[in-house]
C-alpha cells in the first residue's frame, strides 16, 4: 500500500529538546505521526504520515467504552556515526498480530506496520537522541473508534505510530529499583488477556501500583492469578533471578507478556555460559533462596525499562536485600553487551538489528 506523506506546514513544528539529559519517558512527542484507518467494508486504507496531531473522535468510539485497543513498543537508537537503527522489529510486528487476535482487532500486515514505521523513523530522524541512555521511543497503536455503545467489535479503527524522544524509563536511571511482591490484586488468570499487549491490562495494574509507590516501592511483581503462588512479571518488565551459573525465569504460559527483550537477554546470558531456566518460580521458594544468599542478582527486562537491576523484593512485610542491593555482574555485562548491540557499538551476531537508511 502506498503511504501518502502529507506537508508538515512550519507552524506545527513543535519545540524540540535542547538538552537530551533532561528527557524523560514519553512526554515530548516528534512533529509527525503515521496514520491507517481500518473498515469493515474496504480493509485497511488511507495509509499516511501526517503532522502529529490530536483524534477528534465520537465520545461513543468503542475504545472510550469497552477499551478493543492495543499497543505496542520498539525503540530507535542513533549510532555514533550518525546512523539510525531499529532492534528486532519483526517481532514487534508479529507480537502486534497476536494481540490483535486476542481482542478481536483485524491484523495489520506486518509489511505495512514495519514500513510505516520505517517511513516515519527516516522523516523524523532528526529527534532521534544521540547520548548515553537516549532513543526515540515509538508507539504503534491501534483503536477501535466506531460510535457504538453494544458491546461488540468495532467495524472501524486507527492504527497510529506516536514517537518520543526518551531517556531512562525509571527515574532513578540505570539504578537498583524496589520491587513489592503484589498478594492482594491480580493482573491476569489463564485465558484471559495476559499475554496481549492492550490497555485494560495497565489500566488494571494501576490500583496495586498506587498502594505500592505509597509504600516506596518502584513496582510490583505479579503473582499468578490462580493460586497467587507463582511469579508472573512485573506490567512493564519482564523478571530474572540470577544464582551461580543459572538465570531463571518464568515460563511464557499465557498470561504473561512474551518480552522482546527478554527474549534477547535469554539469548544473550546463553551465549555467556549461563544456563536458563524457564520454569514456575514459587514466591516461597524464591524468598528462602534470597535469604540464604541463593539469588545472587535480580533485574527486569522490557523495552522501556532496557535492563532494570532489582535491588530489593518486597512480600508480606519482609523486605529482602537481593545479593548486595547493587547493580549485579551478569546485570552489568547484559545490559552493556544489549545497548551496546543496540547503539551499534558491538557487533550484531544475532541479526536483531534493522538499519534505516
Ligand atoms: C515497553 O516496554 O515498551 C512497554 O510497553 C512498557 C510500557 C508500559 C511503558
Amino acid at each position: 500500500m502506498e503511504i501518502k506523506v502529507l506537508p508538515l506546514p512550519e507552524e506545527k513544528k513543535k519545540t524540540k529538546y535542547t538538552d537530551e539529559s533532561t528527557l524523560s519517558f514519553g512526554r515530548l512527542f516528534t512533529d509527525r505521526m503515521f496514520l491507517v484507518e481500518w473498515k469493515a467494508s474496504e480493509g485497511w486504507v488511507d495509509a499516511r504520515i501526517q503532522p502529529y496531531a490530536p483524534f477528534v473522535l465520537d465520545p461513543s468510539a468503542l475504545v472510550f467504552h469497552y477499551a478493543q485497543e492495543i499497543f505496542e513498543g520498539l525503540k530507535a537508537y542513533k549510532w555514533a556515526d550518525g546512523s539510525i537503527a531499529l532492534f528486532r522489529p519483526e517481532i514487534n510486528a508479529h507480537r502486534f498480530n497476536l494481540s490483535a487476535e486476542r481482542l478481536c482487532i483485524p491484523e495489520i500486515p506486518e509489511e505495512l506496520f514495519l514500513e510505516g514505521i520505517s517511513q516515519l523513523v527516516r522523516l523524523e530522524k532528526d529527534w532521534v537522541p544521540g547520548s548515553e541512555g537516549t532513543s526515540l521511543y515509538i508507539r504503534p497503536a491501534v483503536i477501535a473508534v466506531e460510535p457504538v455503545l453494544g458491546v461488540k467489535p468495532s467495524d472501524h479503527y486507527y492504527f497510529f505510530v506516536i514517537m518520543s524522544p526518551v531517556g531512562a524509563y525509571y527515574a532513578a536511571g540505570f539504578n537498583p529499583v524496589k520491587i513489592l511482591v503484589e498478594d492482594t490484586y491480580v493482573r491476569a488468570v489463564p485465558g484471559g488477556t495476559g499475554e496481549a499487549k492492550t490497555g485494560g491490562n495497565y489500566a488494571a495494574s494501576l490500583k496495586a501500583a498506587q498502594v505500592a509507590k505509597k509504600k516506596g516501592f518502584d513496582q510490583v511483581l505479579w503473582l499468578d492469578g490462580c493460586d497467587k503462588k507463582y511469579i508472573e512479571e512485573v506490567g512493564s518488565m519482564n523478571m530474572f533471578f540470577v544464582y551461580d551459573d543459572v538465570v531463571v525465569t518464568a515460563p511464557l504460559t499465557g498470561s504473561i507478556l512474551k518480552g522482546v527483550t527478554r527474549d534477547s537477554v535469554m539469548k544473550l546470558a546463553d551465549t555467556m555460559g549461563f544456563r536458563i531456566e524457564e520454569r514456575q518460580i514459587a514466591i516461597d521458594e524464591l524468598i528462602a533462596d534470597i535469604r540464604a544468599g541463593k539469588v545472587k542478582e535480580a533485574f527486569g527486562s522490557g523495552t522501556a525499562a532496557v535492563i532494570t537491576p532489582v535491588g530489593v523484593l518486597s512480600y508480606k512485610d519482609e523486605s529482602l536485600t537481593v545479593g548486595n542491593g547493587g547493580v549485579g555482574n551478569l546485570t552489568q555485562k547484559l545490559y552493556d553487551t544489549l545497548t551496546g548491540i543496540q547503539y551499534g557499538k558491538i557487533p550484531d551476531t544475532f541479526g536483531w538489528v534493522r538499519k534505516i537508511d
